[in-house]
C-alpha cells in the first residue's frame, strides 16, 4: 500500500534537479522582492513556497490552507503532540484534504506540474489528492522550518552578511549544510520498532516507539553527509525524504535572494516564526486571518538581534 501510494510523488521530487529548484526560485524571489518596500521574512518564505508548490506540483494554497498544513505537520512530527494540538489537527487535516479535493476534481491546466502528470497517467481521484497533498505537505513545511532554522542561526551569529557572494553557489551550499547541521527544523523523528533490534548493545523491542535526533545524527560526525536532516539517504532508508536536492535548491534561491536585498541589514530586528505558539486553552479558528499556528518544527517563534 505504501509502496504504491508513495512511488509516483517521490519519483516526482526525486527526479527534481537542484539547481533548477534553485533557479526557479531566485526568479521568483527576485521578483516578489523588488516589488516589496519592506519585507516580512517568513511572509516572504511563505509566500515563495506556496507560490512553487501551486506551479509544481499544480495545487494552490490559501492562507487558511496553509495554517491547516502548518498544524497537521507539526502533528505528525512530534512524538507526543498535546492534546490541543491533537485536537486541531483532527480538525485541520479533514478540512484540507477536503479543499484540496476539490482542486483535484478539474484536469490540471498547468503543464508540467505533478498534477498534470497524474491526470495524463489516469490516476483516479483519491490518487490524486493523496499523492499532491503528501508533496505539498512535505514541501512547504519542512523547507520553511529549515530555512528559517539556518537564517535564524546566521541572524544570531552575525554572519548573515558574511556568507560569500550569491555568485559563489558551492560556499554559499556549504554555509547552509553546516548552518542545519547546527540548527534544524524538523529536530526529531519518531519511528515505530517493527521488530526486535539491537543498537549500540541496547535491545528495543518490537512495537516499541523510537524518537531520533536528527540534530545529533547530523553531527554526529563532522565529515558524514548531512543527509540524516532527511532522514537519511532516499532509497537506503525506506521513509527519507526523496526530495534533497530540490530543497537545497529552494533554500538556496530564497537565502540567495534575501543577501541581494541590502536593506535587510538595516533591519534591527527580525521576527522569525510563521507562528505563534498554540495556547491550549484558545485553539485558533481555522479560518482566521492571520497565521496562528507554529510550523513544523514549533520553535521558531523567536526574534533575535540582527
Ligand atoms: C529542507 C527541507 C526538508 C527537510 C528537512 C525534510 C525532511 C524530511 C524528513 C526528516 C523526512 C522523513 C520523515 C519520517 O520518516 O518521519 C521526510 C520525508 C518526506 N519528505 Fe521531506 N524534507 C524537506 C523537504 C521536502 C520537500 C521539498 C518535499 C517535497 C516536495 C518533501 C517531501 C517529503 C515526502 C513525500 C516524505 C515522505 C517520504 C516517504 O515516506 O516515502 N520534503 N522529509
Amino acid at each position: 500500500m505504501y509502496e504504491t501510494l508513495a512511488e509516483q510523488p517521490n519519483a516526482f521530487v526525486q527526479g527534481f534537479d537542484e539547481q533548477r529548484a534553485y533557479s526557479e526560485t531566485l526568479k521568483r524571489a527576485r521578483e516578489l522582492l523588488d516589488a516589496q518596500t519592506e519585507v516580512h521574512v517568513e511572509r516572504f518564505v511563505v509566500e515563495i513556497l506556496s507560490g512553487l508548490a501551486a506551479s509544481w506540483f499544480g495545487l494552490p494554497t490559501s492562507e487558511a490552507g496553509l495554517q491547516r498544513l502548518f498544524v497537521t505537520s507539526k502533528f505528525v512530527f512530534q512524538p507526543s503532540p498535546e492534546p490541543a494540538l491533537r485536537k486541531q489537527a483532527q480538525r485541520a487535516g479533514p478540512e484540507l484534504k477536503a479543499s484540496y479535493d476539490e482542486l483535484t476534481k478539474q484536469p490540471a491546466s498547468d503543464h508540467g506540474s505533478f498534477l498534470a502528470e497524474l491526470f495524463e497517467a489516469g490516476a483516479n481521484h483519491d490518487e490524486r489528492t493523496t499523492a499532491v497533498m503528501s508533496l505539498v505537505s512535505g514541501f512547504v513545511t519542512a523547507t520553511y522550518g529549515s530555512v528559517m532554522a539556518a537564517l535564524d542561526s546566521w541572524i544570531e551569529s552575525g554572519s548573515l552578511w558574511r556568507l560569500s557572494a550569491v555568485a559563489d553557489y558551492g560556499a554559499l551550499r556549504r554555509a547552509l549544510v553546516q548552518a542545519l547541521r547546527e540548527r534544524q527544523g524538523p529536530t526529531v523523528l519518531h519511528r515505530t520498532c517493527v521488530k526486535e533490534t539491537t543498537l549500540g548493545g541496547t535491545t528495543i523491542a518490537r512495537n516499541s516507539r523510537v524518537v531520533l535526533g536528527i540534530g545529533s545524527a547530523s553531527n554526529d560526525d563532522a565529515k558524514s553527509e548531512f543527509t540524516w536532516l532527511f532522514g537519511g539517504n532516499y532509497g537506503a532508508q525506506k521513509h527519507a525524504c526523496p526530495a534533497q536536492a530540490m530543497a537545497i535548491g529552494v533554500m538556496l534561491g530564497l537565502i540567495a535572494a534575501l543577501r541581494e536585498r541590502r536593506d535587510l541589514k538595516r533591519l534591527r530586528r527580525f521576527v522569525l516564526g510563521y507562528a505563534r505558539p498554540l495556547e491550549p486553552s484558545a485553539a485558533p479558528p481555522m479560518d482566521a486571518e492571520a497565521p496562528a499556528t507554529n510550523g513544523s518544527n514549533g520553535s521558531h517563534s523567536s526574534s533575535v538581534e540582527a
